[in-house]
């Protein structure tokens, strides 16, 4: 993609000269494939587990299930066991970010991003070898603590290494990246499906590929200045930042840059410190994002798409094929927020993809009500294409707001002291929220039946109305100047930092004020 293609205009905003360098953008392209490797593995499972062979290896249980009659329609496929293959792997990745904030802050972002290649090539390779469900799930933990390290680093790398006015938009390139493994991993799966007995091995071997892109990426990058000047190699910070911007100017920035660097030395203990008050609106803004864009229903989707096809009718190759649909109006979707982030701005596209999700999701809920029951699934053609068609527009939506906004406004507002911290919280959160998706969703199905995109509608106008008061607009503005121009300036959050700015002058004394 054209550099120009990510431009705004001058009036942007941003202090700092700053050129959009070919090093960047190949950077960022590199650093992203992380993004598909997270995307492969949320893609693979759902189209994995409806394959026989790989139920009758592993859960003969429910391919019996499966192939009798009596079973509810919405049914079929609700044991734990199978919920387990697909949630471990953010159940790892959750305890996984703890040990990433570490290496993220004391060996930088870079390295991080290569232990994660490294913990998902070994994931990979049990995987697809294996002989009995430990060794699969072992394997899954593995790739887990991938995305554990992969999602820590990966978005702050971004958000760090970006020049401010296309901030956004590079960072998007990780979303981007979660989609196309996403896709990708349903155009595997409507291949593999028809090979027998092992098209599921190929599934999740495939895993390699992007795995290994993230390796050579991690490999080949440079770290962003943030991180080594963190790390005291001031020097280098700055070499680093002179050729990634392409100007010898920048001298602001560097200082800048210096001093988060000099306040975030003073912490002993980034958790203990992420809970002060002044750092309480980003904690409580990342928080926030994350659960609410699990419980927007997307994954429930994902996941299960083909799952969700074969349950409402569809024969299982239509499935699979309903499944790549969604997942390239997903990717598509993200472009679409690529190119407007930095230009309307991220509270636009929230708000108007909470009208368009809900609107969907009601009329699914209202569809599948009335057309599909327990035991027939007469949804007809027409129909079973209309629900198909409104499964895209809340895929659409969501894939150019909360999915990448979900990622890119955490890893942008917390302060250099805190980000690594406020990233793992991220990651944790998210992940924790995905794994509670994962494990419910096939029961919650089963119970809820049409309901439950009923009850993920009614989840969107909540955090609607969250965005409409409590988000600030982060467009714009430099990553180490959020404390000034947008939580000190917002109505509700301005409460929480003020008092620090009263006594000393700026960030410094924040830290005097939070130290015991
Ligand atoms: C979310 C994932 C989701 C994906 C869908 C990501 O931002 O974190 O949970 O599966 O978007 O595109």
């Amino acid at each position: 993609m054209p550099a120009a293609g990510f431009s705004v205009s001058a009036s942007a905003g941003s202090e700092f000269d700053a050129k959009i360098t070919p090093i960047v953008i190949i950077s960022c392209f590199m650093a992203a494939t992380g993004g598909l490797m997270f995307g492969y593995d949320v893609g693979i499972s759902g189209g994995v587990t409806s394959m026989d062979d790989f139920l009758i290896k592993f859960f003969p249980e429910v391919y019996r299930r499966k192939h009798e009659t009596t079973e509810s329609n919405y049914c079929k496929y609700d044991n734990q066991g199978l919920q387990l293959f697909t949630s471990s792997l953010y159940l790892a990745g959750l305890t996984a970010t703890f040990f990433a904030s570490y290496t993220t802050r004391n060996l930088g972002r870079r390295l991080t991003m290569l232990i994660a290649g490294v913990f998902f090539i070994v994931g990979v390779i049990l995987n697809g070898a294996a002989q009995d469900l430990p060794m699969l799930i072992v394997g899954r933990i593995l790739l887990g603590c991938g995305v554990g390290f992969a999602n820590q680093a990966v978005p702050l790398f971004l958000s760090e290494i970006a020049p401010t006015r296309i901030r956004g938009g590079l960072n998007i390139l990780f979303q981007l990246n979660v989609t196309i493994g996403i896709l990708f991993a349903s155009l595997v799966n409507y291949g593999t499906d028809k090979i027998h007995p092992w098209g599921w091995r190929l599934s999740l071997s495939l895993a390699g590929i992007p795995a290994l892109l993230l390796t050579v990426g991690a490999l080949l990058v440079v770290d962003t200045p943030n991180s080594l000047i963190e790390r005291g190699r001031l020097e280098e910070g700055k070499a680093v930042l002179k050729k990634i911007r392409g100007t010898e100017n920048v001298e602001p920035e560097y200082n800048e840059i210096l001093e988060a660097s000099r306040i975030a030395h003073q912490v002993k203990h980034p958790f203990r410190n992420l809970l002060q008050r002044r750092n309480r609106p980003q904690l409580i803004i990342a928080i926030f994002l994350q659960i609410f864009q699990q419980f927007t229903g997307i994954n429930a989707i994902m996941f299960y798409a083909p799952v969700l096809f074969n349950t409402l009718g569809f024969k299982s190759d239509a499935a699979l094929y309903s499944a790549v649909i969604t997942g390239a109006v997903n990717v598509l979707s993200t472009v679409v927020s690529i190119y407007s982030v930095d230009r309307v701005g991220r509270r636009v596209l929230l708000l108007e993809a909470g009208v368009q999700m809900f609107l969907s999701q009601v009329v699914i809920a209202v569809v599948l009500g009335l057309k599909v029951s327990d035991h027939s699934d007469n949804l007809g053609r027409g129909y079973a294409i209309f629900v198909v068609l409104m499964v895209c527009t809340f895929v659409s939506s969501f894939a150019w707001s909360w999915g990448p906004l979900g990622w890119l406004i955490p890893s942008e507002t917390f302060p250099l002291e805190t980000r690594s911290a406020g990233q793992s919280v991220t990651v944790c959160v998210n992940l924790l929220f995905t794994f509670v998706i994962a494990q419910a969703f096939l029961s919650m199905l089963c119970h809820l039946k049409y309901g439950i995109f009923a009850f993920f509608s009614a989840w969107v106008v909540v955090m609607s109305v969250f965005v409409l008061f409590f988000l600030p607009e982060t467009k714009n503005v430099p990553i180490e100047e959020m404390a000034e121009k947008v939580w000190k300036q917002h109505w509700f959050w301005k409460r929480f930092i003020a008092d620090d700015g009263d006594k000393t002058n700026g960030a410094d004394g924040a830290v005097k004020l939070a130290r015991p």
